[in-house]
């Protein structure tokens, strides 16, 4: 049985995504480096994303919506993916993109995710700062009001961590797949390494893992905020979700990692060590992480490798939340490359 099965939900995602052994970075490091190819959710180039989306969306048609509503950064994934959503489920969409992060290269407007965003044909409103969360989510109720005037009704997708997070249960969800395919295959996970940055990923995740009694580490690596009030952000997210679903879990605080040491420069700015992760692990595997998100976590990965924190049987899982649309906003990857 699910956790989530009671919850209104769509299907958005091909599933379950594959669990694949990184078979070159395993043998170089001599350990077992496995990756969850979320990134491999299929919607509109996939990724982590679409299985919030299900039950958004879920809930947005049990409400009667006819339009959908969300924010986020000019090259955010949720964005793009939200829009496809909203086609494939032929609704209205309306998205605000935020300035935050300073770029002025024409791609970062331009290619990439609001490339996509464009083609679907969205209608895009801009929202001048990248640090306001709750200005961000008004916005987006102001313009939902509008809507209701104009004889429509919206759903609001919001960004803050004040909302009831149905996002997070698309990865209760995923969590479930997850260790459904490991004990399949008869793995032990020694290690778990995602992403975390509205936290809703490593939030359902970890409360997944604990749900069905697995008790390895969830690495969080840090994209938007110090590690610190991460783990604040995830915390409040858990007590959220265990409000929704109903059922106590054990997870204690300190059982929430998360890692900032590759947040620097800052959100949406990769870092030396990261640029050298996404290029690695496109020659080692042919496989592609972004500048944001996973190019971030995966960094942190390689890092523990290359220190050797690793025994030949480990085993370790990746979780890769997709985002490779945002690779040609930073062309500089590959100069000189
Ligand atoms: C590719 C990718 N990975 C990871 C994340 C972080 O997920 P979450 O916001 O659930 O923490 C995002 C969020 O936008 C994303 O687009």
């Amino acid at each position: 049985m699910s956790l989530t099965e009671n919850f209104p939900s769509v299907d958005l995602s091909h599933k379950p995504t594959p669990l694949e052994l990184l078979n070159n970075v395993s043998a170089e490091f001599d350990t077992n480096v496995w990756i969850k190819r979320d990134d491999c959710t299929g919607l509109a180039f996939g990724g982590n994303k679409s299985r919030q989306l299900e039950f958004y969306i879920g809930q947005a048609l049990q409400q009667g919506a006819d339009t959908l509503l969300t924010t986020g950064a000019v090259q955010s994934n949720h964005v793009r993916m939200t829009v496809a959503a909203a086609r494939k489920m032929g609704l209205e969409v309306e998205v605000q993109l935020e300035h935050r992060v300073e770029r002025e290269q024409p791609e970062y407007h331009q290619s990439g995710n609001p490339y996509l965003v464009k083609l679907m044909g969205a209608k895009i409103h801009y929202y001048p700062v990248g640090e306001d969360e709750a200005g961000a989510d008004q916005a987006l109720e102001d313009r939902a009001a509008e809507i209701a005037r104009e004889g429509g009704k919206a759903y609001v997708i919001p960004l803050s961590n004040a909302h009831t997070p149905y996002g997070a249960l698309g990865y209760v969800d995923g969590a479930e797949e997850l260790i459904g395919q490991l004990n399949e295959m008869q793995i032990e996970p020694t290690r778990f390494i995602v992403p975390t940055g509205s936290a809703s990923t490593h939030c359902g995740f970890l409360y997944g893992v604990r749900a069905c009694g697995n008790h390895a580490p969830v690495h969080g690596v840090c994209v938007r905020r110090d590690a610190e009030s991460q783990k604040q952000r995830v915390s409040t997210k858990l007590k959220a979700v265990t409000e929704v679903i109903g059922l106590e879990i054990d997870i204690p605080d300190n059982d929430i990692i998360c890692d900032d040491s590759m947040l620097a420069p800052g959100y949406g700015l990769p870092g030396a060590a990261t640029v050298e992760a996404i290029k690695y692990l496109a020659r080692k595997e042919g496989i592609l992480l972004d500048p944001t998100y996973s190019g971030k976590a995966f960094a942190v990965l390689l890092e523990m490798l290359k220190r050797g924190e690793f025994k030949p049987d480990e085993q370790l899982v990746f979780l890769h939340t997709g985002g490779a649309a945002s690779l040609f906003a930073y062309p500089e990857l590959v100069e000189n490359a």
